[in-house]
């Protein structure tokens, strides 16, 4: 691996065409960046489901459930609940197929829901995050081959499955490699849905259970697209053939205009830029959203804000940054309430290791590129749209829970973008704004939308909320899925 680029700027605009870098920080910003382009040949039209695919892409899964299952991964704590891991085909013409994994529930696996959950990027692996560093049952330790367990992981509220998607990201890959090339909003979509028809193939008894999808940043987009298309083919057959009962979105990416107004906006509150380059940017920047590219005064003031914010984790801007990424011989002591800034190092180290991707049936056509945190295969993105809050008020329509989280450190799709496009759909409010408590404490802060949308701040917790919170990012999952508002009381 080429040193990840951790500590390099989160805009990165010296990179002339789009290329997706190989972590989080730098996969959304390059998205950005070629959208505002005014050369831009990004699709940023409204997001619909293309077509039905029944009984087109299904087939049958006989025995692979079986063939799936994980024993044991290398270095793995003993555990109760069954893990299981492998390839579904969601193109079998072109060669498409994505990797999967699966845990299931620590109790009640018979009666708790079925979670998806993605990252977003583009490019990112759920695997790379959500499982290994977020939400997962384990973590990864500092010499790289040992994993400890998550007390707070989030099989103890559902089945838990984590995909990686579109091809090219992480074990998930496409034969005909030109496909890399046709990477957009619409084919992840369309894909992650063949997936699930599949899938449940494969898992039959999970195919009536209430499922609910999950993600953060660019899954902004993913989330609501996927259960878009779940709901338009529902219809279109006039049966739940997936039993969609909600989503639930955290600093998410949803409506270019306000999440970037509200990113500076952020930088100024918190102090990480001056009164002078925020009250130029107030003045000569316009966010509205397809706007054409950016006036000189404009670019001249956001790039003093990037030379500010450059030396710090805009994903966390309390956190302290990673300074030496080699693994240790012995794991250093672990730990779920602290976070290690260098744990992206440890899973890299963990998923390319031979034995773990035998463990993981992943990786079995021998791909010629390595396990990347987020995808380098895969260089152009082809739409995206400027917004997802019509596919919000859809879902309302739809009486599906909707619920949208933030980790109120994060300093990249910050709280306050996610104020402003919540301000853009003008609910109706249906509770006050509140704290909600957890152990005695503020877990953050709530407020109820008529139609079914909950908006709730974590306190303390940066992009990745459930690394940073992870007691309180359980908390929030319980309660999303339980149908419940968040504790109102202290006690
Ligand atoms: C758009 O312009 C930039 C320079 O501003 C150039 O590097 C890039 O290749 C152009 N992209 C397209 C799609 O023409
Ligand atoms: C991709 O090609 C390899 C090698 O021919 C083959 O084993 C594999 O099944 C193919 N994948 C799909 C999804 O068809
Ligand atoms: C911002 O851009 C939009 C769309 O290009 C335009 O309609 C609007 O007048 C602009 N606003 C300002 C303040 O320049
Ligand atoms: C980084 O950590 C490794 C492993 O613990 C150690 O051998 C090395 O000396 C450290 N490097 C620096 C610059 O501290
Ligand atoms: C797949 O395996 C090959 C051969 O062992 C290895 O070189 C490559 O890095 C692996 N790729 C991924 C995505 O795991
Ligand atoms: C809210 O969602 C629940 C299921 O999660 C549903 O029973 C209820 O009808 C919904 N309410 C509204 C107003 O849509
Ligand atoms: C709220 O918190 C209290 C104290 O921890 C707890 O006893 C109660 O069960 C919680 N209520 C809900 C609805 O979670």
């Amino acid at each position: 691996m080429e040193k990840l680029l951790l500590f390099i700027t989160f805009f990165s605009s010296y990179f002339t065409a789009l290329s997706f870098g190989k972590n989080q920080i730098e996969a959304l910003s390059h998205l950005y960046e070629a959208k505002l382009r005014s050369n831009s040949t990004i699709d940023k039209s409204h997001f619909i489901a293309s077509h039905n695919f029944l009984g087109t892409e299904v087939n049958p899964q006989n025995e692979m459930k079986e063939r799936d299952r994980i024993e044991k991964l290398p270095g793995q704590p003993p555990v109760r609940f069954k893990q299981y891991g492998g390839y579904v085909t969601v193109n079998q013409k072109a060669g498409r197929a994505f990797y999967y994994y699966f845990a299931e529930a620590q109790h009640s696996k018979e009666s708790l829901p079925l979670l998806l959950w993605l990252n977003g990027g583009p490019g990112c692996s759920s695997l790379a995050y959500g499982a290994m560093q977020e939400l997962g049952p384990f973590r990864v330790k500092s010499d790289g081959k040992t994993l400890f367990k998550n007390k707070y992981a989030w099989n103890y509220a559902a089945n838990l499955l984590f995909l990686e998607s579109p091809a090219g990201v992480g074990f998930s890959y496409s034969n005909t490699t030109s496909d890399y090339e046709k990477s957009g909003d619409r084919i992840t979509a369309n894909d992650n849905y063949i997936f699930l028809l599949n899938w449940l193939e494969r898992f039959p008894e999970y195919k009536n259970r209430d499922f609910y999808i999950s993600g953060e940043s660019y899954a902004g987009h993913y989330v609501p697209q996927l259960a878009h298309t779940i709901l338009y083919n529902n219809k279109k057959v006039n049966k739940n053939v997936i039993n969609l009962k909600g989503i639930i979105i955290g600093n998410a990416v949803i409506n270019d205009e306000t999440d970037r107004r509200g990113m500076y906006d952020y930088f100024a509150s918190h102090a990480l830029i001056s009164d002078g380059t925020w009250n130029k940017i107030q003045k000569y920047c316009n966010f509205t959203a397809d706007s054409s590219e950016d006036s000189d005064e404009c670019t001249d003031a956001t790039t003093e804000a990037k030379r500010n914010v450059n030396s710090i984790d805009i994903y966390n801007i309390y956190a302290p940054l990673c300074s030496n990424t080699s693994l240790t011989d012995k794991p250093k002591k672990a730990s779920i309430e602290n976070m290690d800034p260098c744990s992206e190092y440890y899973v890299y180290a963990y998923m390319n290791r031979p034995d773990v991707q035998e463990a993981l049936h992943a990786n079995v056509t021998k791909l010629d590129h390595d396990w990347e945190p987020c995808s380098d295969v895969i260089k152009d993105w082809g739409d995206s749209p400027s917004t997802i809050l019509p596919l919000l008020r859809e879902f309302m329509a739809n009486r599906l829970r909707v619920w949208i989280f933030s980790g109120d450190t994060d300093g990249r799709v910050p709280v306050t973008s996610t104020k402003y496009s919540i301000n853009k759909m003008k609910l109706e409010e249906t509770t006050m704004w509140r704290p909600w408590f957890l152990s005695g404490e503020v877990g953050g802060y709530t407020q109820v939308y008529k139609g079914n949308i909950t908006f709730a701040t974590i306190r303390g917790a940066g992009h990745q909320v459930p690394s940073y919170q992870p007691a309180r990012a359980l908390s929030l999952i319980k309660h999303f899925l339980g149908g419940t508002d968040l504790n109102s009381s202290r006690q």
